[in-house]
């Protein structure tokens, strides 16, 4: 049995903390066409949509960074293999996909290939079948204009396949799916959607006295509370809070230091002008104009107006902030301390 403290994501109902509103909403809405899961990084999305899939058919596929075909097929096939135990049967003789053993190939191009439309239109013959495509807004853009035609051809033909789309970057996804864009070939469905919430104070604490007490291991309540606090729901952070602890680095400072390290290396990607505006506004920058001051200060020099803007739209679009605040209090941190060099 995984410990709770387990930093890989969670991947059965049985292994997840909680989550049961979360699980009753996506079954009672599990036939429908689109399915939008929303939420930070380290809330717990990929675990909660693994956990959703374990007592249906259904696939889950991660498109983290996935920009050409082969790519697209590559983590279609790793998607269909690793969930092989219970879909062997329901695969069997669909053309183009191959089962070796443990392990799927499927074939894309050329004679007797299947592509992903062909294969959602052999599945939605076979029954109700779940396809997740997680963090879909990091598609890159050639693959995320076919991807968009495929879930609309699924939505408006595929009455048996249930299309779940899930990011971390709230605004791209919008973006991504272009549901209210009229360029867009989504333009107009319906997406059933979900924002998957932070644990409550009570919740982070339960969670991390039950994984300690799995662990053997007994911090002291006032590191407890320390953690609850600071990580803020957030189950990514407790985990890996709890992980260090139990792997006996005890100092509160070191661990939230090396969380903040974490966010440091994901902030280190934005612009030098992004990085000064993000650091401006953790340091106490509420509006625009004092946004946009305190950033030209750390810079010294003038950002252009319209340019201000799009960054924070950018960066509200990241989920990083909303309304000049910080989502994560470890990102805060951590923008605190961007150099601007
Ligand atoms: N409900 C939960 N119960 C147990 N562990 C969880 C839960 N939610 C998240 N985690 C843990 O938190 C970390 C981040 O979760 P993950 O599902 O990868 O989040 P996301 O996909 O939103 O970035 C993983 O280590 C995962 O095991
Ligand atoms: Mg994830």
């Amino acid at each position: 049995m995984r410990n709770l403290f387990d930093t890989r994501p969670k991947s059965s109902r049985g292994e997840l903390y909680d989550r049961e509103d979360e699980l009753k909403f996506l079954d009672r809405v599990v036939d429908r066409p689109l399915i939008v899961v929303l939420g930070i990084r380290r809330i717990g999305k990929t675990s909660l949509l693994k956990a959703f899939l374990e007592p249906y058919n259904g696939i889950y596929i991660d498109l983290r960074g996935a920009g050409t075909h082969i790519e697209l097929y590559e983590r279609l096939s790793e998607g269909i293999s690793s969930g092989l135990g219970k879909l062997r049967r329901f695969l069997e003789g669909i053309r183009g996909i191959s089962i070796m053993g443990v392990s799927v190939s499927i074939k894309w191009r050329g004679q007797d290939s299947i592509s992903l439309l062909g294969l959602l239109e052999e599945l939605n013959r076979r029954g109700r079948f779940i396809v997740v495509f997680d963090e879909a807004q990091e598609v890159r853009p050639v693959l995320s204009a076919e991807l968009r035609r495929v879930i609309a051809y699924s939505y408006d033909n595929l009455g048996n396949i249930t299309i779940v789309l899930s990011g971390s970057q709230i605004g791209l996804m919008e973006n991504f799916m272009g549901l209210g864009n009229v360029n867009s070939p989504l333009f107009g469905r319906y997406a059933v959607r979900l924002v998957v919430p932070r644990f409550t104070s009570d919740q982070s604490r339960e969670f991390l006295t039950i994984g300690f007490r799995e662990a053997g291991v007994q911090p002291p309540a006032d590191v407890l509370e320390e953690a609850v606090a600071f990580f803020d729901g957030i189950p990514g952070w407790l985990v890996h809070f709890g992980r260090s602890y139990v792997d006996g680095i005890m100092d509160m400072g070191e661990i939230k230091e090396r969380a903040v390290s974490i966010a440091m290396s994901e902030l280190s990607r934005l612009s030098r002008r992004e990085r000064a505006v993000l650091k401006a506004i953790a340091n106490g920058a509420v509006t625009w104009g004092s946004a946009r001051r305190l950033a030209e200060e750390y810079l010294g020099e003038t950002i252009p107006k319209s340019t201000l803007t799009r960054i924070v739209n950018k960066l509200e679009a990241l989920s990083i902030i909303k309304d000049y605040k910080f989502l994560d209090n470890v990102y805060m941190e951590a923008a605190k301390q961007l150099k601007l060099t």
